[in-house]
Formats: structure tokens, sequence, C-alpha cells
């Protein structure tokens, strides 16, 4: 067993989980705030010089866990290491944002999805090495490509994809 503390709270716009962009094409661009116990603002000298942050935080609303989780991002079920369920064994979240300022120990940033005053356990910066070319997205691609498909089938004119 481990036992771990928070660093900190984001503050979001999302009080209910209904109000969290979900499914396919979801756009997460919401701006919101990471705010550090005063402790621990020594621990974000330099932290200016990314653009991008990993925010590791923990589901604190959600009880119990599914292995077998149904995302609103496809009609199939999945095993819920291949998903983003909060309805973990380890209740932990992981939030890509983008960083637009820091005040002291308040890092303002765009892209949450999680709740408002949700425990942050703690931060990085983003430095991703992977190029697109080598990066599958397993059964995600496929439902996008069977949600375009059907879009296409309702409306054959119109070309249009979601995403
Ligand atoms: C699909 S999860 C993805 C979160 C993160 N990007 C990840 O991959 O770990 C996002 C959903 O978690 C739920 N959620 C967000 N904050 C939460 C919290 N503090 N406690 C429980 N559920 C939360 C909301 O329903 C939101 O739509």
């Amino acid at each position: 067993m481990f036992s771990m503390r928070p660093i900190g709270v984001a503050y979001t716009p999302y009080t209910e989980t209904d109000g969290v962009p979900k499914g396919l094409g979801a756009a997460h661009q919401a701006e919101g705030v990471l705010e550090l116990a005063p402790e621990y603002e020594p621990g974000l000298t330099d932290i200016e010089g990314f653009s991008h942050l990993y925010v590791i935080w923990v589901f604190d609303r959600v009880e119990g866990y599914d292995l077998i989780a149904s995302p609103p991002s496809d009609t199939r079920t999945h095993g819920v290491f291949a998903t983003r369920s909060p309805r973990r064994p380890n209740a932990i979240g992981l939030t890509v944002v983008e960083l637009l300022g820091r005040e002291g120990r308040r890092l303002q940033v765009r892209g949450v999805d999680m709740l408002d005053r949700t425990p942050i356990l703690d931060i990085k910066p983003y430095l991703s090495s992977v190029p697109e070319s080598e990066l599958r997205r397993g059964w995600l691609a496929e439902a996008e490509a069977r949600a375009a498909g059907s879009d296409r089938d309702r409306d054959p004119g119109s070309g249009r994809t979601l995403g």
C-alpha cells in the first residue's frame, strides 16, 4: 500500500460530471487553475518554460470500479485499462493541459477535464517523444471510423466526419 497526499487543488468550470465534454470529438478547451499548497510553491521553479504539463489527480467523486468499461465514445465495451474511465481500481486521472501562465503558486491552464476542486497528486512537464506516425489509437480509431461511416450513411452528400 502507498499513501499520498494532494499537493494542491484544480479549480475548473465543471461542478458536475455531465458538464465535462464527452464522446467522440469532445474538445477540452476549458480553462482552470491548478493551485498548489504554499509549501510546494518552490517546486514550480522554472515551470514557465514548458508549454504543456501532465496533471496527475484523483477521481475523488467516484466509488468502486469496473474492469469492463462502456466509454461514451463507443457503443462497444472495453477493458478498463484500454480506456480513460474514472471507474478504475486506482482512481487516478491524467490530463495534459496547456500552461497559460503562472502567478506564484497558481497555474492558469487550458484543457481541464476534471471536476472543480479535484485534488492534484503531481504535475510534470509534458514531453512527447513518440512520432505521430508511430501512434496507434486502438479501438478509438475503429469507433471513429464506424461513426464517420454511419454519419455518411445518414447524409451521403455531406462527406462530414465526426471529430
Ligand atoms: C473520461 S475521464 C478522463 C480524465 C483524464 N483525462 C484521464 O484520462 O484520466 C473524465 C471524466 O471523469 C469524470 N471526473 C472528472 N473529475 C472527477 C472527479 N474529481 N471525481 C470523479 N469523476 C471525475 C468526469 O465525468 C469526466 O467527464
